[in-house]
Order: C-alpha cells, then sequence, then structure tokens
C-alpha cells in the first residue's frame, strides 16, 4: 500500500435558485455549480489509526479533529466495507475555508476517492456518489466537476455542456459565514417580503445560463448569473456590497457572491482581463485575499 493523492476543485455557483424549506430542514434547490481552478489535495496514507494533518495557505478554522468532512467520509467508507479507518489524511488546502467553495465539501470528495483506492475498495460509481450525498449536498459535484446542474439538495446531478473557459477573480473575506445561518436569513427575509417565485421564473433563469454556457458567451453568462442566497448574504454581512461594487468598479463583467459566501466570484472577459481585475480588486481594500481561476476543470481526480 502505497500513499494516494487525490486533487479536488473548488467551485461556484452560476446559479443558486432556493426554493422554501422542506420538511427536513433542506431547501430545493435549482443549483449550477462550476468547478474552477482553486484546489486542496488530500493524501491518504496507511496508518494505525484516523489522524488529519492540515498544511497550506487556508487551514485557520478547519477542524483537525473527527468532525472534519474528509474524516467523516473515512469512516463513512469504512464502516461500509466493515473494516478500520486506519489512515492518515494530509490536507493541503488551498480553497478558502467557509467561504462559499465547499472546500471542506471538496475534501470529503476527496477522501472518500483516495481510500477507495488505498483500501483497493473502489466502489461503483453509483455506490461513491451515494456515499458523497450522505456526506454533503456539494461532495457529489466535487467529484464531477466541469458544470453541472444540481436539483434536489443540489445532490442529482445532470453534466451540462460548456463551449470554451471562462475566467474568474475570486475575492476573499476575513471570517466565514456559517451555511446554515445563510439559509436561515434568506427564509427570514422571504417571510417578511414575500415573493412570487414561479416555476417558469426558475426554468427561464436556468435555461439562460445554459444557453449562455453552450455558446461560450462570457457576456451572455454574466447577465445570466443570479444567487437568491445574495440578499442574505449582505444582510448578514453588509461590507459584500462594497466588494461587488469595488469589482463593478474594476471592469468585471458581472459578480456575484460565491453559494452562502462570503467569497465573491467576478466574471471576467479573458485571462489578461481577470489579472487585471485581480490587481484592482487586491488595491481596492475589499479582500483578505484575491485569486484568479478559470472553469470548467474536471472533478476530484488521483494524482499519478
Ligand atoms: O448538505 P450540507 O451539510 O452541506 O448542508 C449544510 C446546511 O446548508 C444544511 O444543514 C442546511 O442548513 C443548508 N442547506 C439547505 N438546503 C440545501 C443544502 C444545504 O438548507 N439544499
Amino acid at each position: 500500500m502505497t500513499d494516494v493523492t487525490v486533487r479536488v476543485p473548488a467551485k461556484v455557483n452560476l446559479l443558486l435558485s432556493v426554493g422554501p424549506p422542506r420538511p427536513d430542514g433542506y431547501h430545493d434547490l435549482v443549483n449550477i455549480f462550476h468547478a474552477i481552478s482553486l484546489f486542496d489535495e488530500v493524501t491518504a496514507e496507511p496508518a494505525d489509526e484516523l489522524t488529519i494533518e492540515l498544511t497550506g495557505a487556508t487551514t485557520a478554522g478547519v477542524p483537525a479533529g473527527p468532525d472534519n468532512l474528509a474524516a467523516r467520509a473515512a469512516r463513512l467508507l469504512a464502516g461500509r466495507l466493515g473494516i478500520a479507518p486506519a489512515v492518515r489524511l494530509r490536507i493541503d488546502k488551498q480553497i478558502p475555508v467557509a467561504g462559499g467553495m465547499a472546500g471542506g465539501s471538496a475534501d470529503a470528495a476527496a477522501a472518500l476517492l483516495a481510500c477507495s483506492e488505498l483500501w483497493n475498495a473502489r466502489p461503483g460509481r453509483d455506490e461513491l456518489f451515494a456515499l458523497a450525498a450522505e456526506l454533503g449536498s456539494d461532495v457529489p459535484f466535487a467529484l464531477l466537476g466541469g458544470t453541472a446542474v444540481g436539483v434536489g439538495r443540489g445532490e442529482v446531478l445532470t453534466p451540462l455542456p460548456v463551449s470554451g473557459t471562462f475566467h474568474w477573480v475570486i475575492v476573499t473575506a476575513d471570517g466565514g459565514l456559517s451555511t446554515p445561518a445563510v439559509y436561515a436569513e434568506c427564509d427570514a427575509l422571504r417571510a417578511r417580503d414575500p415573493q412570487p417565485m414561479t416555476a417558469d421564473v426558475v426554468a427561464a433563469a436556468e435555461a439562460a445560463v445554459r444557453a449562455a454556457l453552450a455558446a461560450g458567451d462570457v457576456k451572455e453568462l454574466g447577465a445570466a448569473l443570479g444567487n437568491d442566497l445574495q440578499p442574505a448574504a449582505l444582510a448578514l454581512r453588509p461590507s459584500l456590497r462594497r466588494t461587488l461594487q469595488a469589482g463593478v468598479e474594476a471592469g468585471a463583467v458581472a459578480g456575484l457572491v460565491s453559494g452562502s459566501g462570503p467569497s465573491c466570484a467576478f466574471l471576467a472577459e479573458s485571462a489578461e482581463h481577470a489579472e487585471l481585475l485581480a490587481e484592482r480588486l487586491g488595491g481596492a481594500g475589499v479582500a483578505r485575499s484575491v485569486h484568479t481561476a478559470h472553469g470548467p476543470v474536471e472533478g476530484a481526480a488521483i494524482r499519478h
């Protein structure tokens, strides 16, 4: 048995359409995920017991104990296999933490894949995706990568065709936002100010993003981006308004809060334009860190 390393991408949401709360506490979504070139790496190596080691740029606030989502992934898979989770997981983190970029979900997906390989388990694709969905709504997409629409909790995925590559600037903020808190704020805002939301409106929003992706049209995509969690993220973190405004002033095609935030994603016209935007946003005093990235990229994959 030798070490297995899996590289796994962050995501941004091109469209996040949130339905009313369900009896189980989740929300039905139409969630268009887009995997971008910010990566974590998870290495699984044989050990006497399950341990987590964190390295990399973004480890602050990540649990190094049994609550780490990668540790839960290892325990879940080992439980299914009827073996002990005897693995040391080394997580090299570059994806912003609690930032709305699914970094924890990415690590869970990577750990599932790395442990499957290490333990020579190789579950079938359906089984692997079912285990991923048990771990979290965004974990299946981290396995799949590319660009995909997720319905249900976001875990029922259909890949979407994309022409070419889109270029992004990701601006992170100090301190994370709790995903359940942002969903709860979204419910509270809607209870105070109900907005009629019909299936037609959601279908049209989805169609607009799909058409822009298929055409590879950056202006069209910019006009079609949408995130129902954005008002809630802005209510909980008013400073994000300045971040979004700074993106407009810097010349971004469009900008939005990524998922439940507080990271913001700005669409650029080209790789060069993304570098220029990043430079301007870095000097605008609104960011903890600024990254350029492109998408779509592949999902969790073993590094050979
Ligand atoms: O599935 P996951 O554990 O990543 O979800 C984290 C939290 O986000 C949930 O506990 C829930 O509060 C919220 N959520 C939701 N509806 C979804 C996905 C997540 O309300 N479809």
